[in-house]
């Protein structure tokens, strides 16, 4: 069975063609096209969502016909996989109004994918070792979440963050270090020069009895030893360095302990790692680290299916196929866990 997807939920759009048969354990990648309008948002230190929606707008067509190329045409796919949500509306309405036409066009079933949950998905691409029940941390630029996987289609949401997302973390930190948007892959390449014992930022709700998390207050407290700094001369680089990788290592540290957390008392096998923020190769290093005595595997996608793209769309599509009728299927920006 072949599924096509794509994925337009916030400044990417891709396309992806994937391979598997039922029973299947992991999908094979065929192809996976992304364009990204990341570095018009670069000169605002921010996404401005008529941008993105614009420029997927110019560039749905070509990404599609790029994914296309190992197999020709539509007709040669089994099914076409789109994003509902969560995302932003103008975004999500390229992808959803497309895949649509194109399922009225060529008569093939449709299947709408959550984005977090196709976030969760990218792990099981040319992957098959991962063992039931799991325990996925997504976190990405709007989203984190600590979710069970007790078996495809069987997801329960334990716990997320209260206030800021970890990759809003990095991203509000980065720019108010003026570092270019998004912050996130900025604050990772200047903590590998930073001095980790100089800076020692909170680690919000780390002891607490729940699975939530809590970032602001990090942002809050990074704002306050940069204006400190600032009050005595400018930034120097090396400040930057180091307050970078104070905020990286509070960031990690929280994430880590919750998770194992979570995964001892749900007796996980698996553990994923999902979202843009795993593209962290901090975060998958220590988490490596401090998985190693516990018997349970770790995950995480190849950095390039970290981020956004429709490979993780149509590997999500496959192992929890459901389809709906085409005209049915609407952009929902709030979508959540259900
Ligand atoms: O999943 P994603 O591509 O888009 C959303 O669905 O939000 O995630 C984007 C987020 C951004 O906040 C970005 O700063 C973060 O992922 N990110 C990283 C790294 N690469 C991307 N955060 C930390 N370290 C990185 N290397
Ligand atoms: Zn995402």
């Amino acid at each position: 069975m072949k599924i096509f997807a794509i994925e337009t939920s916030c400044d990417e759009t891709s396309a992806a063609l994937i391979e598997a048969e039922k029973g299947d354990k992991k999908v094979k990648l065929l192809s996976n096209a992304v364009a990204s309008s990341l570095s018009l948002h670069a000169k605002t230190g921010g996404i401005i969502p008529e941008i993105a929606a614009r420029e997927q707008v110019k560039y749905i067509i070509p990404t599609i016909l790029e994914a296309l190329k190992p197999i020709g045409s539509l007709e040669n796919v089994d099914a076409i996989a789109v994003t509902y949500g969560p995302g932003l509306i103008g975004s999500l309405l390229v992808g959803v109004e497309t895949a649509k036409a194109l399922s009225y066009i060529y008569k093939k079933p449709i299947i709408p994918v959550n984005h977090l949950i196709g976030h969760i998905y990218a792990n099981f691409i040319e992957n098959d070792d991962i063992e039931f029940p799991a325990l996925a941390l997504v976190v990405s630029g709007g989203h984190t979440d600590l979710v069970i996987l007790k078996k495809h289609g069987e997801i329960k949401w334990i716990g997320g963050t209260r206030d800021d997302a970890a990759g809003e973390a990095f991203d509000k930190i980065g720019r108010i270090l003026e570092l270019p948007y998004p912050g996130g892959p900025h604050i990772e390449a200047r903590a590998k020069e930073g001095n980790l014992k100089r800076f020692f930022f909170p680690r919000p709700l780390i002891d607490s009895n729940d699975f939530d998390f809590s970032f602001s207050g990090l942002k809050t407290a990074a704002l306050r030893e940069i204006n400190k700094l600032k009050g005595q001369g400018t930034l120097s680089e090396k400040d930057i360095n180091d307050l970078c990788a104070g905020v990286q290592e509070s960031i990690i540290d929280v994430l880590i302990k919750k998770t194992l957390k979570a995964a001892e008392k749900y007796k996980v096998k698996s553990i994923l790692l999902s979202g843009g923020v795993s593209a962290n190769q901090t975060l998958r290093e220590e988490f490596k680290k401090e998985i190693e005595d516990t018997g349970i595997k770790f995950f995480a996608p190849a950095r390039n299916l970290s981020t956004d793209n429709a490979a993780m769309i149509a590997s999500a599509a496959f192992f929890n196929y459901k389809e709906e009728p085409w005209d049915k299927i609407i952009a929902d920006p709030e979508l959540y866990f259900d």
